[in-house]
């Protein structure tokens, strides 16, 4: 007896300690069967108290009466599965006549507490059919990728969303994306996982990075190309528009259309040509885009306005000819002069980190998402990395990358350093790589070792 309360005292101890320093466990060692069994019992009168109950049907109510039996009470939505995952519980409903998933949806949070669960959401999956998805715990607080993803060509998982899904960024879906936060908000965390993700695909990288290249410069072996300062990222953007001229060239090369060519085999963009023949895509990363934007003198201007006219043209037909643009910056708004609300407009993948006004997020998601905007300027300070990702489908999602360091990243990017395309429209900005370039001496002090 007094070993099986001790061995009782030790599983709850365990179940406790588990559930404060590691919650992913827990809910796989012993959250998810309570919470299971929870939802199982309640859930009659948690549907009930969430007005989520039809009454009953005439034909029942006199069966009822004509064989005397007890008055049948009112009908919840029927359970069509609920299935446990690696974060919460998946429920999914078949609706009674007369509700709608609006009402599910509406009725979420009182849900959530009614389950004491961390979070609860509600999609229509088809007509009549409603999955709610919980979750656990906060899965967001410390960001841990499931071991298997559905990654494909060109579609590579990022981030974990709130429901404790996995978002991924799909090229081919969405070509061109715009990253916005405040500085510190984890944009360059965000950016080095997609460069980290990409790295075991066959794409060709390049970056413009106008901090000198602190971000990007370290992963060079990765890299196609490389630009770490505006002169450099002009001429880098026009080989890039040049290079894309080549592809459309090849790819009518390729078209050869005659009477006899069926539909299917006539090519349009690079992914309808044969494997042999196909250019390898190219994903452009642009950090802190504001550097290229900005100028102080007439030469300047001029180069700007290249710059601008060259990213817009890869933006406008660049993802036929498989180039990708990624953008980064803290504010993304006409205030950066013309050119730059028309190469926005282009830019259909939109995730904002912690933004510190509203014009700042209006600049992600006004034209897009409304009700995303109020969500981005509601990130907290102290959660870097937390971050709204909506596209023009006007749907968002609270998301968050796992923590890579930079050290983590560039060990990825060396091991798959063999795979980097030699591009030779781009060969000119190719990385040097080797033993470290000789650097002159930085023009800063290093401020004396405290004694
Ligand atoms: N997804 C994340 N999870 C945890 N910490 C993060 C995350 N993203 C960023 N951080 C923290 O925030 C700091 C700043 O991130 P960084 O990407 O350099 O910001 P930005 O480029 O927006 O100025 C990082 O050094 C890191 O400590
Ligand atoms: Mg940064």
């Amino acid at each position: 007896m007094t070993w099986l309360t001790v061995a009782l005292v030790l599983v709850v101890a365990a179940a406790g300690l588990l559930r404060w320093r590691r919650p992913a466990w827990y809910w796989l060692a012993f959250g998810a069967t309570l919470a299971a069994l929870r939802v199982l019992v309640r859930y009659p009168s948690v549907m009930d108290a969430c007005g989520l109950t039809v009454p009953p049907s005439r034909w029942r109510l006199a069966l009822a009466r004509a064989t005397d039996w007890p008055v049948p009470g009112p009908r919840a939505p029927r359970i069509l599965r609920l299935r446990p995952t690696r974060t919460g519980l998946v429920l999914r409903l078949k609706l009674r006549p007369g509700q709608d998933a609006f009402d599910v949806a509406a009725s979420c949070d009182r849900l959530r507490h009614s389950f004491a669960m961390y979070g609860v959401t509600s999609r229509e999956l088809r007509s009549g059919v409603v999955e709610v998805r919980m979750t656990g715990y906060d899965v967001l607080k410390r960001v841990q990728m499931p071991a298997k993803t559905d990654t494909r060509p060109m579609r590579v998982p990022v981030a974990l969303r709130e429901d404790g899904a996995v978002h991924y960024r799909d090229y081919r879906a969405v070509p061109h994306g715009l990253t916005l936060g405040a500085t510190e908000s984890g944009k360059s965390v965000y950016q080095r996982n997609l460069v980290a993700a990409l790295a075991p695909q066959h794409v060709a990288l390049v970056g413009i990075d106008c901090k000198q290249g602190v971000e990007l410069f370290s992963m060079a072996r990765r890299f196609s190309a490389l630009a770490d300062n505006p002169d450099n990222a002009a001429e880098l953007l026009d080989a890039l528009v040049a290079h894309m001229g080549d592809v459309y060239q090849l790819i009518r090369a390729e078209q050869r259309i005659t009477a006899d060519v069926p539909d299917a085999e006539i090519a349009a963009n690079i992914w309808d040509l044969p494997e042999d023949l196909r250019p390898v895509p190219i994903v452009v990363l642009v950090d802190e885009v504001a550097e290229l934007a900005l100028f102080t003198n007439k030469e300047e201007e001029r180069r700007r306005d290249r710059i601008i006219t060259a990213l817009v043209r890869l933006a406008q037909l660049g993802r036929a000819a498989g180039i990708y643009l990624e953008i980064c910056g803290q504010r993304f708004g006409s205030e950066l002069g013309k050119g730059i609300t028309m190469l926005r407009a282009q830019l259909t993948g939109r995730t904002a980190h912690r933004v510190n006004d509203e014009t700042s997020a209006n600049m992600a998601f006004g034209d897009i998402a409304p009700d995303a905007v109020l969500a981005a300027i509601q990130i907290p300070a102290e959660m870097r990395g937390i971050a709204i990702a909506a596209d023009s489908t006007g749907g968002w999602h609270r998301i968050r990358a796992p923590h890579t360091s930079l050290r983590q990243a560039v060990n990825t990017c060396n091991r798959h350093a063999d795979l980097t395309p030699d591009l030779p429209a781009l060969a000119p900005f190719r990385p040097a790589l080797g033993g470290p370039k000789s650097v002159p001496g930085p023009a800063v002090e290093s401020a004396p070792a405290a004694a």
